[in-house]
């Protein structure tokens, strides 16, 4: 761990005289591959915690690192304790700790910034130059009996709070930073990509800051029925206005006459799913939420039918992307709307990223959350361009979204109880991951002590 936050390497007496059990911990050994295994228990700092670790929730970015060899292809570090999102019981205080005492319950911030660097003096604790992120490769993840961290990146926990939602903290202020970066505000439409935990979590809190109308996108059926049930603690129904089943986009032209500027009528793959002019007006509504939609476009990359220099998929795709896009915005009842205020993009699928930039309004604003196991994809940049779309990217979250999430959850403004769907011991982690992996469950919870 960072060199800033584990200076001294000796445990203080009063740790020792705990006797505490080995710490078991979840390793990662090679791809698909788990342990549990001992590891040293970490070393409690003087301004530190030692906690008891209770509860954790694996997530979409672990399953980076388990199945495909790391994030954008980084291999896993050999025995990398995995884990990220944790909660527990504080069992040791350091010396200098006064906010803290033995007992309290605390979530795990799994993020060190080293607090020197210019992000970090800029406030961007979350892109710091020098993070130790649990789980991550060079730092300690959570997954294990306990875990050692500075005592105030260990917020405490409200007595109403279970153990199990504690362990879905993290990805609760996740869903608070994507509400920043996105600029969610009351009144607004929102699209979402994925109906995964974070995709989910995202329709909450837009769905606590009052949106006027959320819809949501995934390819697994599963999914999509689980989205259609989330059920608001605000109202009682469901948080998504529309959850639509997605199809992979075709990477050849739409068929029919006019068939690059949006009048196709079908989709070329049997189903009746996309229909650019389906009401015979010929104002197609995705021509009027394509790239060219104002008709303020400073070159919407359209070209004559007889041209025959060589169109790249991507082109096809986008336009295939604009005919789905007009079709469920149509059926979401929008039909009178330009595209949508935001896209979040929570899949990190290249076709879901098309359709989000087809699906946004002029000037409005696409959030890059999901991560994929490669790094470059298809991507319109010319409709980015002339709808002067912010495109922006977004790291985790940032030290106010701890407390935002917990005071979330202590009013009751957002559920997270009803997304776990699944608790394992530590002893069954490989299960626990494969459970994930299977697509079957929505938040899967590890019982850290049960090994
Ligand atoms: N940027 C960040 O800080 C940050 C933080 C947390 C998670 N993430 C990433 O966000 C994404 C969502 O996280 P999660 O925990 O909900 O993961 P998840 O894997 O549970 O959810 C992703 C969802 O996307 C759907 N999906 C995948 N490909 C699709 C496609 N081609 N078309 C339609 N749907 C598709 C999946 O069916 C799944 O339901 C993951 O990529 C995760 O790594 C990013
Ligand atoms: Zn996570
Ligand atoms: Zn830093």
């Amino acid at each position: 761990m960072s060199r800033f936050h584990f200076p001294v390497k000796e445990q203080p007496q009063h740790v020792l005289d705990l006797n505490l059990p080995p710490n078991m911990s979840c390793t990662l050994l090679r791809k698909r591959n788990i342990a549990i295994k001992e590891m040293p228990l970490p070393i409690l700092q003087p301004d530190g915690v030692l906690v008891k670790v209770i509860a954790t929730g694996i997530c979409g970015s672990d399953m980076h690192n388990f199945l495909a060899g790391g994030v954008g292809g980084r291999p896993p570090a050999k025995n990398l304790v995995m884990g990220h999102e944790s909660s527990g019981e504080v069992i040791a205080i350091g010396e200098l700790v006064t906010t803290h005492k033995v007992g309290d319950r605390v979530a795990i911030e799994p993020g060190l910034p080293c607090r020197r660097c210019v992000n970090c003096k800029n406030g961007r604790v979350n892109i710091c130059l020098e993070m130790k992120y649990c789980g991550a490769p060079g730092s300690v993840g959570s997954l294990a009996r306990f875990h050692a961290l500075p005592a105030d990146m260990a917020p405490k926990i409200p007595d109403n709070v279970s153990w199990e939602e504690a362990g879905s903290i993290q990805p609760l202020a996740v869903g608070v930073q994507i509400g920043k970066r996105a600029d969610i505000r009351p009144h607004q439409t929102i699209a979402i990509f994925g109906c995964g935990p974070i995709g989910l979590i995202t329709a909450a809190v837009s769905h606590a800051y009052s949106a006027s109308k959320i819809i949501a996108f995934d390819h697994n059926p599963e999914r999509v029925a689980f989205a259609k049930k989330y059920i608001s603690p605000l109202t009682g129904k469901p948080i998504i206005d529309h959850v639509f089943l997605t199809e992979p986009l075709p990477t050849t032209p739409p068929t029919g006459a006019a068939q690059l500027n949006g009048h196709a009528h079908g989709n070329g793959n049997g189903h009746a799913h996309a229909n650019g002019d389906a009401d015979g007006d010929g104002d197609s509504l995705s021509e009027r939420i394509g790239e060219n939609g104002s008709g303020a476009g400073i070159g919407d990359g359209e070209f004559p039918p007889d041209d025959d220099r060589h169109i790249p998929i991507g082109d096809h795709k986008w336009e295939w992307a604009k005919l789905r896009a007009g079709s469920y915005l149509k059926q979401a009842g929008m039909s009178g709307e330009d595209g949508v205020d935001r896209v979040i993009e929570a899949t990190g699928a290249e076709d879901c990223m098309m359709m989000g930039i087809a699906m946004a309004k002029q000037g409005a604003t696409y959030l890059a959350v999901g991560l994929s196991h490669q790094q470059s994809h298809w991507f319109p940049t010319l409709a980015v361009t002339n709808k002067e779309i912010d495109v922006r990217g977004i790291t985790r979250y940032t030290s106010s979204c701890f407390p935002s999430a917990l005071e979330m959850l202590s009013r009751g403004t957002v559920d997270l109880k009803s997304l776990i769907t699944i608790a394992f011991p530590l002893s069954q982690s490989q299960q626990a991951f494969e459970a994930v992996a299977s697509g079957k469950q929505m938040k899967v919870i590890i019982k850290n002590q049960e090994v």
